[in-house]
């Protein structure tokens, strides 16, 4: 297959080029410098040259705070290049792979969240992803729409810089022998490596819509925190931070916890426990989610 991906730089994207090279298909990377998802023209004109029969869309604007102040400038990349990318593949006959994410709930479920529950976003990064869902689920009848949560891998997060989260965790322990994290917000650690297995294993599925695509089980923040420390033997003060300690310049979710149902439901989860992912991760891993060939 020729799969083009979009955001190709990206923490997932890296991620994704790879695991479609290893299953043995022709990829098409596009960097920002080559697409601009928010103009119809510029997708039209990057998608035609390629020709794919698989488009896989990482690319977002999802800088939270950033996201709070230019609106409009998010629902251009989140919503409107969500629907450039849909009708631009439904003229060519492409499969559209586009990643969404856990924000578009409210999390005041306690629960994980299903495909079935109503999407309630609390700030303007959710309601743009949400739109975007939306645009591609009623433009391109060949589509997947993957929420997924709190994604980490190798390359860096283009949106966010800097280290992610496990990175951050163990240069704090480094640098202060002490480190205080919120244990009141609930996501499942996602290794992108994980994720991009899953979606080669979905762009050879005909069974189109819309997926939950975590690891399994959730954790707190803290309890990711004292994973990561526990599995690398580090040597740390380990503290759960006071309420208020970190305040949210944004409202976001506390329970952004997703279940995987769809995909369990049609036999094509993948996904491990966030805790063998990490592990992995961190390079003492004995499992590995199944590589998929063709
Ligand atoms: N990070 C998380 O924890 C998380 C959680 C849930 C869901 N998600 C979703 O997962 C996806 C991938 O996230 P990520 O962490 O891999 O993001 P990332 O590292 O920020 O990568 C995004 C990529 O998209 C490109 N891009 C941004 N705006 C673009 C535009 N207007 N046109 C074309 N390309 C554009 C970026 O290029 P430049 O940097 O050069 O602009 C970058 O290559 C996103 O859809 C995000 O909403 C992320």
């Amino acid at each position: 297959m020729k799969v083009a991906i979009i955001g190709a730089n990206g923490q997932l994207g890296s991620d994704v080029i790879r695991a479609f090279e290893r299953a043995g298909h022709e990829v098409a990377p596009f960097f920002h410098r080559d697409i601009e998802v928010a103009n119809i023209d510029s997708v039209r004109q990057a998608l035609g040259l390629v020709k794919a029969e698989v488009v896989v869309n990482t690319s977002a604007m999802h800088h939270v705070e950033q996201c709070e102040q230019d609106p409009a400038a998010a629902f251009s990349v989140n919503g409107l290049g969500a629907w450039n990318l849909a009708l631009a593949t439904r003229d060519c006959g492409a499969l559209l792979i586009h990643i969404s994410t856990d924000y578009v709930f409210d999390g005041k479920k306690a629960i994980p969240y299903v495909e079935s529950d109503v999407p309630l976003p609390v700030n303007v990064y959710g309601n743009t992803k949400l739109a975007g869902e939306y645009f591609v689920q009623t433009t391109n009848p060949k589509h997947f729409v993957l929420r997924t949560s709190a994604i980490y891998g190798k390359h860096p997060c283009r949106a966010k810089g800097g280290l992610n989260f496990v990175e951050l965790m163990l240069k704090l322990a480094r640098e202060r022998g002490k480190v205080r994290v919120v244990d009141s917000e609930f996501v499942t650690p996602t290794p992108t490596s994980d994720l991009a297995e899953q979606i080669v294993a979905l762009s050879r599925s005909d069974s189109y819509g819309l997926y939950h695509a975590t690891a399994e089980g959730s954790c707190s923040w803290y309890e990711f925190a004292k994973e990561i420390f526990a599995i690398t033997n580090t040597n740390v003060r380990l503290e759960v931070a006071a309420p208020g300690e970190f305040p949210a310049k944004v409202a976001r979710p506390t329970y952004a916890v997703l279940e995987n149902q769809a995909l369990k439901k049609r036999r094509l989860n993948l996904f491990r426990s966030w805790r063998d992912g990490l592990r992995d991760y961190l390079g003492t891993g004995v499992s590995s989610i199944t590589p998929v060939h063709s």
